[in-house]
């Protein structure tokens, strides 16, 4: 795991977009793993700069979403179909046939669980997958005790999770109750992962996250065995980390980030 902290909350989320471009411009057929929440309105709206005055190219690429609600029909505004559309997917020049999330209006969600994770198979994997964190560490919608070994299945959210996502739905009844997510598991087969948080209500749990033991509890500290997780963090959400002078030796001198640090 490599930690790399940015001053500013707008500074992290340009960091992971350029991650992200990298990685495209490398590689056009990038299968790319997408998150949602609000901490990523900010990656996105980096993305599509960059896409209209650089001329970053979607074309190719082919995106999985971390996860979907149950119930909910991809055009309802509360859907994460709805919020990838607004975000991203309708401003680049992604082929909509390209994107997929679950379908969490499935008449069978097992084989709709199945299905996904045939289709990400048959892309060859995920090569780069953004994931955000939720407040009790969740990765996706994989809740507390979520078996390191999970694939894509139904998770039933956790009270935190409700909560948290109660001011999008004008009420925590109103919060579905389950959702479509990647498991653990799912993640940890990506090639490469980077998780973004920010602000100072994400520092315990990103340290928790980062630096705490490995366990099913917080499914985010499974990131510790994945094999190339970078975090990248704001000041505010790194300020209980315990190694961070050393974290910021590695962006400051390491050959891996000198066209970063050009961008300072
Ligand atoms: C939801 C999503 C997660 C996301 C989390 C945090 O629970 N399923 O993937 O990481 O929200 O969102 P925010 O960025 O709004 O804090």
């Amino acid at each position: 795991m490599e930690v790399i902290i940015r001053s500013d909350a707008e500074g992290a989320a340009t960091l992971v977009a350029r991650i992200i471009a990298q990685e495209l411009r490398a590689n056009p057929h990038l299968v790319l793993g997408l998150a949602t929440g609000r901490t990523m309105e900010s990656v996105y709206r980096v993305l599509v700069r960059m896409h209209r005055k650089e001329g970053l190219d979607f074309s190719l690429c082919r995106t999985f979403n971390l996860d979907e609600y149950v119930g909910l029909a991809p055009e309802d505004p509360h859907s994460y179909r709805h919020y990838m559309n607004e975000h991203l997917f309708r401003h680049v020049n992604l082929d909509v046939r390209n994107t997929h999330l679950p379908n969490g209006r499935a008449p069978d969600l097992d084989a709709e669980c199945r299905g996904y994770e045939a289709a990400i198979a048959r892309f060859g994997g995920i090569g780069l997958q953004l994931l955000g964190i939720g407040q009790a560490g969740h990765i996706g919608f994989n809740e507390p005790l979520s078996a390191f070994r999970s694939r894509t299945r139904v998770k039933t959210l956790a009270p935190l999770t409700l909560q948290q996502n109660a001011e999008f739905f004008g009420g925590e009844d109103r919060v579905p109750r389950r959702a479509i997510t990647m498991g653990v598991g799912t993640i940890l087969e990506s090639r490469r992962s980077v998780l973004l948080a920010t602000g100072a209500g994400k520092a315990e749990i990103i340290a928790t996250a980062v630096e705490g033991p490995i366990t099913a509890m917080i499914s985010a500290t499974a990131l510790q065995l994945h094999a190339r997780c970078t975090v990248v963090v704001d000041e505010s959400a790194a300020h209980r980390l315990a190694g961070s002078e050393y974290y910021r030796r590695i962006f400051a001198t390491e050959p891996e980030w000198e066209e970063f640090r050009r961008l300072d």
